[in-house]
């Protein structure tokens, strides 16, 4: 993998020479706001138009994919005739990349007119997972069970450490959307159901990427995702149309986007999908009003892949390319990420030249994305450089990677089996993420729907790698997914029958978007039959459930001994998983989602009274091998008469386990009635806390009654209504009145 450049760099710049005038005008890096002032006014409509135009990789390499081997022609037609002033998606090695980007940025800053440099984009939504050396963290499903915002902070950090010197200077991350549906295949990108917790540990991502010092002069921008409602769509399947209620997408779905402009998110993408059918991406409602007026964002608004064709081929929301193309930016986009084509540009030109769309609505768009590229000191610093790269993957980021998934692995089930110990001496490992890199790493890994093994990193061990370091390669015997063979079952058979204990890995093959939708819940049938395998031996069953989203394993529950949830959890999670499941690690991870019951019946905590929450496991439970007592629960007043009043909860915990360890606790308030049926709780606050065994600590939250009851109507006008209220933290729940 690499980039062919047979002539290198400099003669590359050499043909480029010739033909070419070195006429790019010196532009003065000064930081007065008039730098950008000065450069609009040299722009041509044509360049202005380029800017707003984002290609994809595959447009401009040899191999017309994301591989890093330029297309030098086409490139340069890309940034000479249509003046595309920003790309993405690539993949490849470290010094790759930093050759490819230096070649970009020098044609681009050298040999075009103005010399403005380029915007480069990348999905770096589960660590550096297009950086063959990158450190690939868990997927947000499993970071959001850690309920953590540091550890989402310093994976944020990690992330941004290993793009940004390369040259990538724009992240389209975190996804922040909600878990609310179990068969939507983007699941496992979200950081959960619950709005609060999304919202918290997206801001996290968002202040771990942006403003890193540690990598300047190279900056990074993150991109919020996808504005709005599309992780709830009504069947289920990616892109298909969503129906929410106006008041929903205010209380639910739109508060992460508030809390992530609000903490400087410098993008957004807009979701590929419908709401209350309308396509977002001509949505002027949701867009300009919404987005822009109501919430404030002044930011860079993208669009995704394609999706102003999509308006027209997928939504039937246009007549044509032309009249999407109207909608959309009149909708209020900056940059189109057109990927492969220059058909935007030329409807653009035509659009102009047909008074439909001004100059100055031109120049709003253009103004942004120059105000980005100053911002993240692209003027000053264009190139990166190999220096820089030594900290990729280093054992250091490593290490914190184990810690995050360690952090965030759910322990739903244990009678009594774990922590493995010397009566588990013989081990049978067996199920599809047994000896396989790609299954832990997930999807979006080295390649869209993640690559095959041989393609990661070396310095990732698998399952059976660590499980043999462990207990010693006599003592394991690894088999893979049930092939329904008869020499498969024989083998299972014989070794169930000499091993202590058996590990299995079910859940799913990794898969992106739309190749991840399903009609059912149910396990595959290469797993069902290995746990009735493993049942049918009789000997002791931990499941470690590796899967993006909910498989249903109600069945199973009650006739394995213990059960792990671990996302796809990264490229130390083989150690992070054995590190708990032999009682290194205490468990602390707590569920972000709710785990459904039943195929046809998913429901999420935040319910309605007048709903069952009939799951097998609720949100916010986490085993861990500790007992952690809640005791002496204190609220400081239950009764108020104004909305302003401060109230003050307490809890003390108690860790009578043998383990140090780190609990997490949920403060949920319940607004007891309401004019708009109320959630039958919400969580409000989440406090962490690590003890010794033995150890106790009180934690407190402080609030107001206007802080927790205030709920939006479908106007986003907030509503605020005296009545009983309750305040609950473990076990405790505590109502509050107000006096009159
Ligand atoms: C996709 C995804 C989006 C991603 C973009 C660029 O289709 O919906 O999340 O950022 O393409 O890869």
């Amino acid at each position: 993998m690499g980039i062919i450049l047979k002539r290198g760099i400099g003669a590359i710049l050499t043909l480029l020479m010739t033909g070419f005038n070195s006429c790019n005008q010196t532009i003065s890096t000064s930081k007065s706001g008039n730098f950008i002032d000065s450069l609009m006014n040299q722009m041509t409509i044509e360049e202005k138009v380029g800017q707003m135009t984002q290609i994809c990789f595959s447009k401009i390499t040899l191999g017309k994919n994301k591989e890093l081997s330029l297309d030098t022609s086409m490139f340069v037609d890309a940034i000479r005739k249509y003046h595309v002033g920003s790309f993405l998606s690539g993949t490849g090695s470290a010094n790759d990349w930093v050759e490819f980007n230096t070649l970009m940025q020098q044609i681009a800053v050298k040999k075009t007119r103005l010399g403005i440099p380029l915007l480069i984009g990348i999905d770096h939504i589960h660590g550096a997972n297009y950086i063959d050396e990158g450190t690939i963290l868990p997927h947000n499903i499993l970071l959001g069970c850690s309920f953590d915002t540091a550890l989402v902070k310093k994976a944020a950090q990690i992330t941004t450490k290993e793009t940004a010197v390369l040259g990538i200077n724009w992240n389209f991350a975190p996804v922040l959307g909600l878990a609310r549906n179990p068969y939507w295949p983007r699941f496992y990108e979200t950081f959960g159901e619950d709005p609060f917790l999304v919202s918290e540990l997206g801001a996290a991502f968002i202040n771990g990427s942006q403003n890193c010092n540690s990598t300047l002069p190279f900056e990074l921008a993150a991109c919020a995702k996808h504005f709005v409602g599309y992780s709830d769509p009504r069947s289920g399947w990616d892109r298909t149309p969503a129906e929410i209620p106006q008041q929903k997408l205010f209380e639910f779905f739109i508060p992460p986007f508030k809390k992530a402009i609000d903490s400087g998110v410098k993008t957004i993408m807009a979701n590929s999908g419908e709401v209350n059918g309308e396509p977002v991406h001509t949505s002027d409602w949701l867009l300009n009003d919404i987005l822009r007026k109501e919430l404030g964002f002044d930011g860079v608004l993208l669009t995704d892949i394609k999706d102003i064709q999509k308006v027209v081929e997928m939504h039937a929301g246009a007549k044509n390319l032309k009249e999407a193309t109207l909608l959309a930016i009149n909708a209020g986009f900056d940059v189109n990420m057109a990927c492969e084509g220059f058909e935007f540009n030329r409807i653009m030109l035509e659009l102009i030249e047909e008074g439909k769309i001004t100059e100055a609505r031109i120049n709003e768009s253009v103004r942004r994305i120059l105000h980005l590229k100053h911002e993240l000191g692209l003027f000053d610093n264009p190139y990166p450089s190999e220096k820089n790269i030594q900290g990729i993957g280093s054992q250091e980021y490593l290490d914190i990677a184990r810690q995050i998934a360690e952090g965030s692995i759910v322990l739903l089930k244990n009678d009594g089996i774990l922590p493995l110990n010397e009566r588990n001496k013989k081990i049978l490992l067996a199920g599809f993420a047994t000896d396989s890199k790609k299954n832990l790493n997930g999807a979006w890994t080295h390649e869209w729907m993640g690559a095959e093994d041989k393609r990661h990193s070396k310095n990732m061990n698998t399952l059976a790698e660590v499980a043999w370091d462990f207990f010693g390669k006599n003592n394991v015997t690894c088999m893979g997914v049930y092939d329904s063979s008869l020499i498969y079952t024989r083998r299972f058979e014989q070794s169930a029958n000499e091993s202590d204990c058996i590990v299995l890995t079910v859940g799913e093959e990794p898969y992106s978007e739309f190749r991840g939708n399903i009609t059912d819940l149910e396990l595959r049938e290469c797993d069902k039959k290995l746990l009735y395998l493993a049942i049918e031996s009789a000997k002791p069953i931990v499941v470690i459930l590796i899967e993006g989203r909910p498989r249903l394993i109600t069945e199973f529950s009650e006739k394995t001994d213990a059960l792990l949830f671990a996302g796809y959890p990264g490229i130390r999670g083989a150690e992070a998983i054995m590190n708990i499941i032999t009682g290194k690690k205490c468990p602390s991870g707590k569920l972000c989602f709710s785990y459904p019951k039943y195929s046809g019946y998913d429901v999420n905590y935040y319910h309605k009274t007048s709903e069952q929450y009939d799951v097998l496991f609720p949100f916010g439970h986490g085993l861990s091998y500790n007992d952690f007592e809640y005791k002496n629960f204190r609220v400081n007043k239950t009764i108020v008469s104004t909305f302003e009043e401060s109230i003050t909860a307490s809890v003390s915990i108690k860790n009578n386990g043998q383990f140090n360890g780190k609990e997490t606790a949920l403060w949920f308030i319940s607004d007891c009635y309401g004019r708009i049926t109320r959630p039958v709780k919400l969580l409000k606050h989440v406090d962490i806390i690590f003890l010794k065994p033995g150890e106790e600590k009180t934690i407190e939250f402080t609030f107001s009654p206007e802080f927790v009851l205030s709920y939006p109507d479908k106007n986003n006008q907030s509503v605020l209504e005296k009545g009983d209220f309750e305040i609950s933290v473990g076990h405790f729940r505590q109502k509050i009145s107000f006096s009159n």
